[in-house]
């Protein structure tokens, strides 16, 4: 079941245009994530589909109920920022309480003479509630503390603690773990993913860390200046980007492109390296290839369809080592990623060659988008 459908969704701020027509279905349950550069537009969708900001057109739909027009308090969606904008006064548990009591608040000045009665079993309720969020999130030893005293990890399970003891229809996430240090956001990932399983609601998640985007989403929407380039699971987005914007913004290191030409037969060539067969759809000429370190491997030194060049430099990252090295008559950076044993054998200075694994070589024409998916992997193959 679709939980949220945004059709068509433009918007400007004044003369500037920085949404362009945006579709989106999100499916119920989906852990959806939003990531493109800074400025792309990611936060001003979030908001509109959270009511914070209008849409200067197109449409926003919630449990199939069109709700382009109204509040966000009427949404149900729980939004969760980067600053956690918990109360410093309160505790932990008075804090998460607040979006509950504001709902029975507003039920008994409706209701006066329900008052007296409601608020002794509310507040029971209330605090059962939420003890167990608090019991999903492990903070519920924490609940007499106030935020000062907590930790960057434990105030940001707090402010999700708040969130989801209203039980909305979607979580709406604003970089929630941009303020943590690397190792905590990096744990924190996993954490928010298993939440996600647990709780098997809709999460609608912004970043602009494409390793969070990766790690964390069922389908990942990857923004550029207003658009979606692409929309699919991560493994999709990583292997087949249709564009040369989205294969380089994700991925770390990112993809090597290298000049290339194509020929009719469609075999692109970089310098001597035979990389895809492209689906070339009569493009002959100049196009960009794309080889992700991993996707490279060390060769007999001068092999045939290989590409050589002088180690420039070794980035030692303990599992894996990156080389990066001046391939082109020195015109060009490749990164190959080698074993620490392959890589404890290499010099700096050194000049070595290396060859694509096999079939991993993509192929963008000048207009950025790829050129060789439709080929058939045992074409690719004839070539290799
Ligand atoms: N209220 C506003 N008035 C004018 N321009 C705005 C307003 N809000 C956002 N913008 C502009 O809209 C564009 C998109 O902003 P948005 O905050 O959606 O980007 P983002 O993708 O979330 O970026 P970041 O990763 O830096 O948070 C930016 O160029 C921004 O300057
Ligand atoms: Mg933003």
């Amino acid at each position: 079941m679709t939980a949220i459908s945004l059709s068509a969704i433009e918007k400007s701020f004044g003369a500037t245009r920085v949404l362009e027509g945006i579709n989106l279905d999100i499916a119920d349950g989906e852990f959806l994530t939003l990531v493109g550069p800074s400025g792309c537009g990611k936060s001003t969708l979030l908001r509109i589909l959270a009511g914070l900001e209008a849409p200067t057109s197109g449409r926003v739909e919630i449990g199939g109920r069109d709700v382009t027009n109204v509040r966000p308090a009427h949404r149900n969606l729980a939004m969760v920022f980067q600053s956690y904008a918990l109360y410093p006064h309160l505790t932990v548990a008075q804090n998460m309480m607040t979006p509950l009591k504001l709902r029975d608040l507003s039920m008994v000045q409706r209701l006066p003479f329900l008052g007296p009665l409601m608020a002794r079993g509310a507040y029971r309720a209330i605090l059962g509630q939420v003890e167990d969020t608090a019991k999903i999130l492990k903070i519920d030893h924490l609940l007499d503390r106030k935020p000062g005293q907590l930790s960057g990890g434990q105030r940001q399970r707090a402010a999700l603690g708040r969130a989801m003891v209203r039980k909305p229809v979607a979580f709406l996430m604003d970089e929630p773990l941009s303020n943590l240090d690397a190792a905590l956001r990096i744990h924190m990932r996993s954490e928010l993913a298993e939440l996600h399983r647990s709780l098997k609601t809709t999460f609608v998640y912004v970043t602009h860390d494409q390793a969070e985007a990766l790690t964390m989403s069922d389908r990942m929407a990857v923004m550029m200046d207003g658009n979606i380039l692409q929309l699919g699971a991560p493994d999709e987005i990583y292997n087949n980007p249709r564009d040369i914007r989205v294969a380089e913004f994700v991925g770390a290191p990112k993809i090597n492109l290298l000049p290339g030409t194509l020929d009719e037969a469609g075999h692109a060539r970089c310098g001597e390296m035979v990389l895809a067969r492209a689906a070339a759809n009569g493009v002959v000429g100049c196009v960009t290839l794309g080889l992700r370190p991993e996707h490279l491997a060390l060769c007999d030194r001068g092999a045939s369809e290989s590409l050589s060049g002088r180690v420039a430099h070794k980035e030692n990252l303990g599992a894996d080592i990156y080389l990066h090295v001046s391939v082109l008559d020195g015109a060009q950076r490749l990164v190959v990623r080698v074993s620490p044993v392959e890589g404890a054998e290499i010099s700096i200075g050194e000049t070595r060659s290396f060859h694509r694994l096999h079939g991993q070589a993509m192929v963008f024409g000048k207009d950025g988008k790829r050129l060789d998916l439709a080929v058939p992997a045992s074409e690719v193959a004839e070539v290799a």
